[in-house]
């Protein structure tokens, strides 16, 4: 366990800190590994909600937990952990000291300032906690996406938030480095030699990274218009998903190996623009459809506005210019309100070079990896083998099946609750260098500025679907086809 800390949310009655950061707090109090002495304060904009900070807090957390999860008589509890204070971070006024007062009696603590705010006011945040002293030698800072909106506005946040705080101690958190499965990945990748020694163009045909979501907008109209599925999701989470498959081997799990091979591998992206982006992206956004028999508004109708040529999908053939991965195209896929909820790394090995039964045995299909972050977590491998059940030799596929959600029932794994853990334990392996977030918007600037130069509008799908048909065809091309939650369906 960590030593005691104490952790401000800046923004500590918004959406963020309700739906993920309390509810991980108290997993970690219930679990054992909330330090004993460390303390939640919960830095509210709104006198009204730190005023009646439980009355908010409470409901929301047995919203976001499950039922078996939210214990009474823990959560009275945990509550003598909650300081919340009335504090407008874009204002130097008196409530500074108020938040001096709570944190200087005790300056070797450890100090994590979590912003839960928007990005604007970030640097200002940053400014204030120097000018009133708080930023002491243990004190980290933590901020989560939507890092800027290109790269040169991601330089402006970073250069702010560098003014006050050394590079490391800085967190920048992408939820999905937290999930149990993609470190999973890690041990898969490097404590087995089997893999290792076929993670290459030799062996591996292609890899599919797919995020599906069912969700439409979930009230975030405003910042998601501007935004779009290849920001929204593409230029972080299926980047880094992306980073740790392809990574080479690091010297070691630490911050600084792993930190750097990632960063070589979105330095080798093939980088597009001009004609490419139209040979190898597509753009959709959804109209109205059904999802489990109901009814779903499109986007515009959810938008609640006349216009908008805002992607909620994409999908993208992607090239890793390096000698482990010369060729082999990486498909990368996100959508809202797309037909069933799956976060899935496929890795689609090669066929066999050389076929030594006769066609009676019936079809090969070759090894396929599909590590699954959600909703289940899993691990499969489909192999060839004999059907057992027939004297004559008949092949068939069958599948190695670790499925992480059955061993682990009682476990309930929660991103947000092992990335504040490492940040109070000071472990940066799971949080994004700020060179990354550089030249992942590299990458994706030219991207976005070649969609606006064409002039060329979203692919219409309906919601419920998997996406517009002219991303069926982006693999078509190529004679390959969307595993959808780990099958080839067909499309509809
Ligand atoms: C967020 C995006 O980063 O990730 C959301 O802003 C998206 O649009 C969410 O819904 C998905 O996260 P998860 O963990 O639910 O797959």
């Amino acid at each position: 366990m960590t030593e005691p800390f104490d952790i401000v949310i800046f923004g500590g009655s918004g959406d963020l800190a309700l739906r993920k950061l309390i509810p991980a707090l108290y997993r970690a109090y219930r679990e054992g590994n909330f330090p004993s002495g460390s303390r939640v304060i919960a830095a509210c904009h709104n006198p009204e909600d730190a005023a009646d900070y439980l009355a908010k807090v409470t409901p929301a957390l047995q919203e976001h937990l499950a039922a078996e999860e939210f214990c009474p008589d823990a959560w009275d509890q945990f509550k003598e952990f909650l300081c919340p204070l009335v504090l407008d971070v874009a204002v130097a006024d008196e409530q500074w000291q108020s938040l001096s007062a709570l944190l200087n009696p005790e300056p070797e603590k450890v100090r994590i300032f979590y912003l839960a705010i928007p990005p604007v006011v970030f640097g200002v945040c940053c400014q204030h906690l120097a000018q009133v002293a708080l930023v002491s030698a243990n004190s980290r800072v933590v901020i989560e996406k939507p890092l800027g909106y290109d790269a040169a506005s991601a330089d402006a946040i970073n250069t702010d938030i560098a003014r006050v705080f050394d590079e490391s101690c800085i967190y920048r958190i992408d939820h999905y480095l937290g999930k149990e499965t993609v470190q999973n990945l890690f041990a898969l990748r490097f404590t087995n030699l089997i893999f290792e020694q076929l993670w290459d163009a030799k062996s591996i045909d292609h890899v599919q990274i797919s995020i599906s979501e069912t969700v439409g907008l979930e009230g975030r109209a405003g910042f998601y218009n501007e935004a779009g599925a290849l920001r929204d999701m593409v230029q972080n989470h299926l980047l880094q998903l992306l980073s740790l498959v392809a990574m080479e081997s690091p010297n070691k799990v630490n911050f600084k190996s792993i930190r750097a091979e990632k960063l070589k591998v979105l330095e080798a992206l093939r980088p597009m623009s001009g004609e490419d982006v139209d040979k190898h992206t597509v753009r959709g956004q959804y109209v109205p459809g059904s999802y489990n028999g109901d009814l779903v508004p499109g986007y515009i109708e959810e938008l609640g506005s006349a216009d908008s040529t805002t992607e909620t999908f994409v999908a993208l053939r992607v090239y890793i210019d390096n000698w482990r991965w010369a060729r082999v195209p990486f498909y990368l896929r996100t959508g809202k309100r797309m037909k069933q909820r799956c976060a899935e790394i496929i890795i689609q090995f090669k066929d066999v070079s050389h076929r030594v039964y006769d066609d009676s045995a019936g079809p090969l299909a070759p090894n396929r990896l599909i590590i699954r972050l959600q909703p289940d977590e899993l691990i499969q491998l489909t192999l060839m083998s004999k059907n057992l059940a027939t004297l004559d030799m008949q092949l068939q596929p069958a599948t190695l099946n670790l499925n992480f959600s059955d061993t682990y029932s009682h476990f309930r794994s929660d991103a947000y609750k092992r990335l504040i853990l490492d940040v109070a334990a000071a472990n940066q392996s799971l949080f994004i260098r700020r060179d990354e977030v550089e030249q992942a918007w590299a990458w994706i600037d030219p991207i976005i500025a070649a969609w606006h130069t064409s002039g060329s509008v979203p692919n219409l799908y309906r919601a419920g679907s998997w996406g517009p048909d002219e991303s069926d065809a982006l693999l078509e091309e190529d004679g390959r086809r969307w595993f959808n939650n780990g099958e080839v369906l067909e499309r509809e």
